[in-house]
């Protein structure tokens, strides 16, 4: 079969297994299922992962949305190759090195105007904690201290901090956790299947569900609200689009009561949609952008948040001591992460790889929206290079009919990402139609099987 491809001796299989499965307690993970049925990854290259047991599966995730330029790509090996070879590591606190200046200019370039200030994380849960304390720490600056309230969004994802727990609105992340950070709010959801079920891009409906935080303005008063978080497409909590005019209306309320906007980019920012940022994909320039994953591509963890020029120069122009943020990272433009970025970016931008997304985005829609038909799909939704499939719950049993995909898709060759049962779909920014078409081809033979 096409879609199954052995690359080894069958007496290859499960060389790969190591002896034991118990130590590793992995993260978000059903350990007791996996420990029983192991799905092990050992090498990978360009679209496909190669599985333990010699097959090729279709890497149709990008990794976790991270691997943009797909797998091994020779110009990020090269520079890491280049950097271990020279600069092993270097601190950043009052030290640092000239990759980490040249890769913030870069990062600048391809930002929109004036998002010309670059802090490095390591992830994407420190990006946002990062940007929530830069936004406080702004308006303490401007002698506005008040605010400090941070508004964020049902069902948005902001890693697995406290901070992005906090303003992170998914139930199951936060309720073991204790109260988390105080003065926290929350603007409804913009998920509403009733009006943009099947929708091909961004819905039509639901710009004025913006005005939620005039709601909350009202209540809190805008005095003393800092800033708002949302991604501007979310990903993890089941790919959740905005409606057409809603950052627009979001952007508009947070000028009219001086309120930073935070769009949390750590999925979307470098090619996800076509473009370097959803900012520029929507045409809506925030004040604070968070960022990590594509930006190395995945190899190396490093995470960004940038600011407008304005926020910076209030911050290190107004300090009373010579540090003028105390915040930041032992590993902070680690010289190997810088190498990974630049040797990411040099990819996307010799390929065209954002250029390629535009290119495939028709039929990427076209190959999703073709699965209508299939059994249990409530809804199909798709932008840039995200796909998503929505599946009816079965009955007393939510979430089983989305962990049964990812495990027939894993057996069929493809690795899918599911957030209950819906399945999430972000592949390297690199896939070619006739992947698209084999991709099509393997989720219909996925969906069809399911109970
Ligand atoms: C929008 C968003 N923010 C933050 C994070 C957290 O990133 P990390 O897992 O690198 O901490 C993620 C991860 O998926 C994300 O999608």
């Amino acid at each position: 079969m096409a879609l199954l491809r052995l690359h080894r001796h069958p007496g290859a299989l499960f060389m790969n297994r190591p002896n034991s499965l118990e130590h590793f307690w992995m993260p978000f993970s059903a350990n007791r299922d996996f420990k029983q049925d192991p799905r092990l990854i050992v090498s990978a290259e360009g679209m496909y992962y190669t599985s333990e047991d010699g097959r090729q599966i279709m890497d149709a995730t990008a990794g976790l949305w991270c691997v943009n330029a797909g797998h091994r790509d020779p110009r990020i090996t090269a520079a890491l190759l280049r950097q271990i070879d020279s600069l092993d590591y270097a601190p950043s606190f009052n030290f640092s090195h000239p990759a980490a200046f040249e890769l913030s200019a870069r990062i600048a370039a391809q930002f929109p105007e004036p998002m010309n200030r670059v802090f490095y994380t390591n992830s994407g849960s420190e990006s946002v904690d990062s940007a929530l304390k830069i936004a406080l720490a702004y308006h303490a600056a401007r002698k506005d201290g008040t605010r400090t309230r941070l508004i964020g969004r049902e069902r948005g994802y902001h890693g697995a901090g406290f901070g992005g727990i906090s303003v992170g609105g998914i139930v199951r992340n936060r309720m073991k956790f204790g109260t988390l950070l105080t003065g926290v709010d929350h603007l409804r959801h913009t998920h509403d299947l009733a009006r943009n079920a099947f929708s091909r891009g961004t819905p039509e409906h639901g710009a004025e569900l913006a005005d939620d935080l005039e709601r909350l303005v009202a209540l809190h008063d805008a005095s003393t609200i800092a800033a708002v978080i949302v991604e501007p497409m979310a990903g993890s909590a089941g790919v959740l689009l905005p409606p057409k005019g809603y950052l627009q209306r979001l952007r508009a309320i947070c000028d009219k009561y001086g309120i930073l906007l935070i769009f949390d980019e750590v999925i979307t920012a470098f090619g996800r949609l076509g473009t370097a940022t959803a900012a520029e994909y929507f045409g809506v320039t925030p004040d604070i952008i968070c960022c990590a994953k594509g930006l190395t591509s995945g190899v190396i963890p490093m995470g960004a948040v940038v600011v407008r020029d304005e926020i910076y120069e209030t911050i290190t122009g107004t300090s009373e001591t010579p540090i003028e943020l105390f915040h930041g990272y032992t590993y902070s433009a680690h010289p190997m992460a810088t190498a990974a970025a630049l040797g990411a970016l040099d990819a996307y931008e010799q390929d065209d790889m954002y250029g390629n997304v535009s290119a495939v985005a028709l039929p990427w829609e076209e190959m999703l929206h073709g699965l209508r038909d299939c059994p249990n799909v409530i809804d199909i939704r798709n932008l840039g290079l995200v796909g998503a499939i929505e599946l009816a719950p079965r009955d007393g049993a939510p979430g089983a009919r989305g962990t049964e995909a990812m495990r027939r898709a894993w057996d069929l060759g493809a690795m899918i990402r599911v957030t209950g049962d819906i399945i999430a779909l972000s592949p390297p920014l690199i896939i070619q139609p006739d992947q698209i078409a084999e991709l099509g081809e393997l989720l219909r033979q996925v969906l069809s099987s399911l109970r």
